[in-house]
């Protein structure tokens, strides 16, 4: 019998597919974590977008840091047009922010202000259903997190959001924030990175009087990687890694 080969998911990133044997494993749910710039939403999208575009996969983006349309023009300045993929029904926007800060949406997808747990992974299930994603990105847990009345419950939800991710069957990017990833924690609640399937660090590092970017791949299973940090950049383009890059 011939060795299982896992099935890869394209992360739509220049130069990081190489670095994971091609792709995220089919169905993963990977940890995007860093300190505050680092690119993690940046990450995230560009994840989705590219999926989208490039091999028709569709997405849904759950942003509850920041509303719908700020995104989209944020993501605009990297030539990303969120909405004409949105027409096509390939993307789909969860507006997450809106009704919590108590202002109107015009958007098609949108988050009551006061959902528990089960309302909100139930609403996203239905997104997904929706327009048949293959992807999802929620940016961030420590939002969701904030949003439940007890922040202690965060395991439970978790646990049960990871549990509907596998069901679906979606390759999933969750970030989180970590203030100091290369040192110490890696992840907020310090359980995101054991839900997730695989987990990717972005982070600076200081050089001469610049900060340079690298990424760490911290685990990805079903997947031989090095453990070595990889330089990055965000370009007008979105993220670009240098695999053969070395960072001092
Ligand atoms: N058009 C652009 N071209 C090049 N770099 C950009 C562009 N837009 C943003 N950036 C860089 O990306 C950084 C923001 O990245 P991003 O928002 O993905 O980070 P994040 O980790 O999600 O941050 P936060 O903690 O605020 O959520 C900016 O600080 C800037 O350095
Ligand atoms: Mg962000």
């Amino acid at each position: 019998m011939g060795r299982y080969v896992v099935e890869r998911v394209k992360s739509g990133i220049p130069g990081f597919d190489d670095l994971i044997q091609g792709g995220f494993p089919k169905g993963t749910t990977v940890l995007v974590t860093g300190p505050t710039g680092s690119g993690k939403t940046t990450f995230a999208v560009q994840f989705a977008y590219k999926g989208a575009e490039l091999y028709n996969e569709p997405a849904v983006i759950v942003t509850l840091e920041e509303r719908a349309q700020d995104l989209r023009k944020e993501m605009a300045t990297f030539g990303w047009d969120l909405e004409r993929l949105e027409r096509e029904k390939k993307i789909a926007i969860v507006d997450g922010v809106s009704a919590v800060v108590g202002l109107p949406s015009e958007e098609q997808y949108v988050l009551e202000g006061n959902l528990n747990t089960e309302d909100f992974l139930r609403y996203i299930y239905r997104v997904v259903k929706a327009i048949n994603a293959k992807r999802l990105v929620i940016d961030s847990i420590p939002s969701i997190a904030f949003r439940l009345h007890d922040e202690s419950r965060i395991r439970e939800v978790l646990l049960q959001l990871n549990t509907i991710l596998l069901e679906m069957g979606v390759a999933s990017i969750l970030t989180t924030e970590a203030p100091d990833p290369g040192r110490g924690k890696i992840s907020r609640y310090g359980i995101e990175e054991y839900i997730a399937r695989g987990v990717v660090l972005l982070d600076f590092v200081e050089k001469e009087v610049e900060l340079k970017r690298y990424l760490l791949i911290r685990k990805m299973r079903e997947t031989k990687h090095s453990m070595k940090k990889y330089p990055f950049e965000i370009t007008e383009e979105g993220i670009v890694v240098y695999p053969s890059g070395e960072v001092y």
